[in-house]
């Protein structure tokens, strides 16, 4: 790892020894972007920022370069580059035309740590930060770009700070977390699209001249698009060609931008929603953007995978977390919806204990007046004609079980008929004069003010103080709406979103450090605010509240291309599905959860004593093998039949690998194809657990493994290959 300077080409090249990263000043004026991608020895600085003429634009003095075709690293607007600025920031003058030009670069102690939003944190050694000083020499905005590269991830992390050092105020309208330019070329760009109980499907195509955006309004990162684009070579596939990419770090309204110009060089931006931000940067004040992590990947989709698994495993989720084994729970939601009770749960706890689970949740409708949403959202008071004794009481008859207890929250949102909002009806999100919008019969409270912040924290004490709830399901069932705040100015109404975000970071801040050996789980409608920046205080998220073993497949798929599995929910659940009405063999939607956050969701009660025997052996097995699961390596394999598909964990020594092979129909002309493996060790014996077959590692992952028949529809195969101390020669592969 290193970043090296060149005095005489006036560059800068980071790299890890496996990706770089190199920029170059113009006329030590103008920074410019010179490569990313797979690690250089040296930049030497070949061939020139731009290779053609581009006559009748805007030049660069007596040179043949043009201000609308060079690669600027933080472009900017009204200075003859007309594709999108990465800046925009207005002064004095009242012109959102900007200047900016660089003043300094330097090397940083530690990777710089942020008091409002979540980043990436890194112990000496593990990365090394550039900090790029620029000012604008209209507003008079002083911008720091910075770089972290890491040891141990294929992963740049971005962020930017501004700062106005003058005595007037700043309006800033735009502040993009990376901007990136790659050079002309054919590309494709994947992008993750969606809706509630449709989370996380891939949208693939080629990318043609113009702007190509995808972003949230919602206030928070939504089911809608995900923050991420990855553009790549046409050619790319799961375990083969380029691909660049980038995720937000951020929960709230994005921007995830990819234009390509009329010469075919693309920029690729990503930040925060601008579409109605502004942002009054007081003197002596400064802004942050939140950070973005931008990954190059020469080994297709897997690679990236890969990359954005380790940055967030090591360096992003809670390390009170990191690699320790999530508890096998049972959630009540759909075995009880809001209709709880004292008997049901020491019904379900007690079965939940005797096939083997760990922690017992009770979801939704412990506090509310009926058994519907409409009411009683905010007032955060056991209902205990449902809970004799209120949650200490359900908490005590869990923890007697042996079981360990956790309780749903949905914070942030309040209902009409509630205490709360009878008593603040100032504390939501509103506009004066208009009825607010109602989501789920829920308004949601005004999280930029300090006084709400500080009600949810008490509330919050209050429960968890009691030391009786090891695991929160943190939950946020409506986007925002009418968002503006009665606290703040005029002026200022466009911070609001952000702020929200801000304000909700605050409390998960202060709530998670408070009390670090409780499990958080974040939940968003199921998968709705599933992204990098939650992962900060949440160990584990709710996916989907689509349970169903095929769709599951998909949905799982698409967030695996980001995140690791272990903070993915994947909950086994009844059939006909709730959700599709789909039914599934029990061992079908074992096997799509098994690589991920395994949990069951489901009334006990209703399963006939096989199913049961079943689940206990099911739970068995998955305590046995999540250690290793949990730390290794996750592949999404190349399957040759659309319905099918495949995906794996290799241990983190390749002495282990669990595959899971999912087949939609049953097709007899599709029997004969073969599975090919990934990560294994080539030289190692390999043996199938349930055969007991010996397999060389080569052969797996060249050759393939088939299936025994199966005439089923929504059939799903686990393998579990272990590798041999000695081959089947007696040889051990050690002395070969
Ligand atoms: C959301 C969640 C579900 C459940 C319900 C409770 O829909 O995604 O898992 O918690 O809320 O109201």
């Amino acid at each position: 790892m290193s970043i090296c300077f060149d005095e005489s080409r006036g560059t800068v090249h980071l790299t890890n020894g496996r990706i770089s990263y190199v920029m170059q000043l113009l006329d030590g004026r103008y920074l410019l972007h010179r490569y990313f991608g797979p690690a250089l020895r040296r930049w030497r600085g070949t061939g020139v920022p731009q290779p053609a003429k581009r006559s009748y634009t805007t030049e660069y003095g007596d040179t043949h370069l043009y201000f609308d075709a060079l690669p600027w690293e933080f472009p900017v607007a009204g200075r003859g580059d007309y594709r999108r600025p990465a800046f925009s920031v207005t002064g004095p003058s009242g012109t959102p035309v900007s200047e900016l030009l660089f003043q300094g670069w330097r090397v940083l102690d530690k990777k710089p740590g942020s008091d409002t939003l979540p980043v990436t944190f890194a112990a000496p050694g593990e990365s090394e930060t550039l900090a790029v000083d620029c000012v604008d020499a209209v507003s008079g905005a002083a911008l720091t770009l910075y770089y972290t590269i890491f040891a141990d991830a294929d992963v740049i992390a971005r962020r930017q700070r501004v700062t106005n050092p003058g005595t007037r105020p700043l309006c800033l309208t735009s502040l993009q977390s990376v901007s990136l330019q790659l050079p002309a070329g054919s590309y494709d760009l994947l992008t993750l699209y969606g809706c509630h109980a449709r989370e996380a499907q891939q949208s693939r195509a080629p990318l043609h001249q113009g702007v190509q955006a995808v972003g949230s309004r919602y206030g928070s990162s939504s089911p809608r698009h995900q923050p991420f684009w990855a553009v790549l070579d046409p050619a790319a596939t799961e375990t083969a060609g380029s691909v660049y990419s980038c995720m937000l770090v951020y929960s709230g309204n994005f921007n995830a931008v990819v234009e390509q110009d009329a010469f075919g060089a693309v920029r690729a931006q990503m930040g925060l929603g601008d579409e109605s931000f502004t942002w009054t940067l007081a003197p002596g004040e400064t802004f942050e953007t939140p950070e973005a992590l931008l990954t190059y990947s020469g080994q297709g989709f897997n690679g990236m995978s890969h990359s954005f698994h380790t940055v967030l495993r090591r360096h992003m989720l809670p390390p009170r977390w990191q690699g320790v084994p999530r508890p096998v729970l049972l959630n009540s939601w759909e075995g009880m919806y809001y209709d709880v009770s004292l008997e049901k749960i020491e019904t379900q706890a007690r079965l939940a204990k005797e096939l083997g689970m760990e922690l017992f949740v009770l979801d939704d409708g412990w506090f509310r007046k009926g058994n519907d949403s409409r009411s009683s959202m905010g007032d955060w008071t056991c209902n205990t004609a449902k809970l004799p004794g209120g949650i200490e009481a359900a908490a005590d008859l869990v923890h007697g079980l042996g079981l360990k207890f956790g309780l749903w929250f949905e914070p942030e949102a309040v209902s009409r008929e509630s205490d709360l909002y009878r008593a603040h009806p100032d504390w939501i999100l509103q506009v004066p004069g208009l009825d607010p919008r109602e989501g789920r019969h829920e308004y949601l409270l005004d999280l930029s003010r300090a006084e709400v912040r500080r009600y949810l924290l008490d509330v919050l004490h209050r429960y968890l103080g009691t030391g009786k709830i090891d695991y929160i399901k943190w939950d946020m069932n409506r986007p925002l709406t009418d968002a503006a705040s009665a606290a703040l100015p005029a002026h200022r109404q466009g911070e609001v979103p952000h702020r929200y975000v801000l304000g909700l970071y605050e409390i998960l801040r202060e709530i998670t450090q408070s009390y670090p050996q409780v499990l958080f789980e974040g939940c968003s409608s199921g998968g709705a605010r599933l992204d990098a920046g939650m992962l900060a205080y949440f160990a584990q998220n709710w996916t989907s509240d689509n349970t169903d073993a095929r769709d599951r497949t998909d949905i799982q798929a698409g967030f695996s291309l980001l995140y690791p599995p272990e903070v993915l929910g994947a909950h086994v659940s009844i059939t006909p599905n709730h959700q599709t009405g789909r039914t599934t063999p029990l061992e079908t939607r074992f096997a799509v959860a098994r690589l991920f956050n395994l949990g069951y969701e489901l009334d006990l009660t209703r399963c006939t004593p096989e199913e049961r025997a079943a689940i206990a052996a099911q739970v068995a097995t998955a305590k046995a093998q999540r250690n290793w699961l949990m730390q290794g390596t996750f592949w999404r394999h190349p399957v040759t039949r659309p319905g099918d598909r495949m995906t794996s964990v290799v241990s983190a020594d390749q002495s282990c690998c669990l595959a899971v092979i999912f087949r939609t129909l049953y097709d007899p002309l599709g029997e004969q194809a073969a599975f090919q493996f990934c990560g294994l060790d080539p030289a190692r014996e390999y043996r199938d657990a349930a055969t007991g077959e010996i397999y060389g590692g080569d052969e797996l992952m060249e050759a393939g493994l088939t299936l025994p028949p199966c005439k089923q529809d929504f059939a799903a195969h686990s393998v579990l290959l272990c590798a041999e101390e000695e081959t089947e020669y007696g040889h051990s592969t050690a002395d070969q």
